[in-house]
């Protein structure tokens, strides 16, 4: 379960750039849900997905992932936690891009003590799951917005997270191809696993359990 109580998030605290991204972020999504965030350009969603995925620290309130406080981490315990439980799907997806696809894809599964075989056997099944099993030899910087977009969603399931955060994951496709990776990420869903969404597509959000809407580092809604 996610419970986040009040939390804040100030960039360049203290300093003359200061910047307050989130404010009282109170919200609980409980395990297996399926939930949208939407909100304009700048509202504080990518923000919030990073302190989510434990990728970014926050100044106020607090933040519990299956009970545990996640604050004052030390960096192994959170990249444990990135690794066992939490998959996401950057909105620049934060791929290498002089390596191919599967090596990609492997890299969440460099920290488990499994043979190499193995490896790539997760990682290929995950490929197949979004579509690219054919392209897995194919360097990244080769493909197109959409085909590095089913990418970084294997790399975000090869470890089988029990949590899937997607920054805009349909931002770079068209009709057709996005209602594939919605059905995609269905299937995550019936399989238990919690969902959470970033999107400016309300068709996508309107697809989610439950809609949360943020401005200016608030929620308005949800
Ligand atoms: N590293 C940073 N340092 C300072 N300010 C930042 C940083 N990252 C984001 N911000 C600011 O925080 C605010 C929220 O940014 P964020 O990326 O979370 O918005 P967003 O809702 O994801 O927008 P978009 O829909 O355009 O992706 C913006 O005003 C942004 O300029
Ligand atoms: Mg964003």
């Amino acid at each position: 379960m996610i419970k986040l109580n009040r939390v804040g998030k100030i960039y360049n605290k203290d300093s003359a750039n200061e910047y307050r991204a989130l404010e009282n972020i109170d919200f609980t999504v409980n395990d297996g849900e399926m939930v949208a965030i939407i909100g304009k350009s700048g509202a504080g969603k990518s923000t919030l997905l990073h302190v989510l995925a434990c990728i970014d620290s926050y100044e106020e309130g607090e933040y519990y992932l299956d009970n545990l406080l996640i604050k004052n981490l030390n960096e192994k315990n959170l990249s444990h936690i990135r690794n066992s439980k939490i998959g996401i799907v950057m909105q620049d997806f934060a791929l290498i891009d002089d390596f191919s696809c599967i090596e990609n894809v492997m890299l969440p599964l460099d920290f488990a003590k499994v043979k190499r075989n193995v490896k790539l056997q997760k990682a290929m099944t995950a490929l197949e799951s979004v579509g690219m099993s054919q392209m897995a030899k194919k360097t990244v910087n080769r493909l197109s917005g959409g085909q590095k977009q089913r990418v970084a969603i294997a790399r975000a399931i090869v470890n089988d997270p029990s949590v899937i955060l997607t920054d805009e994951p349909t931002g770079a496709l068209d009709t057709n191809n996005s209602a594939e990776i919605m059905s995609l990420f269905h299937l995550l869903h019936d399989k238990g696993c919690t969902m959470i969404i970033v999107t400016h597509d309300m068709e996508i959000a309107k697809q989610c359990e439950r809609i949360i809407e943020i401005t200016d580092g608030k929620i308005i809604n949800g």
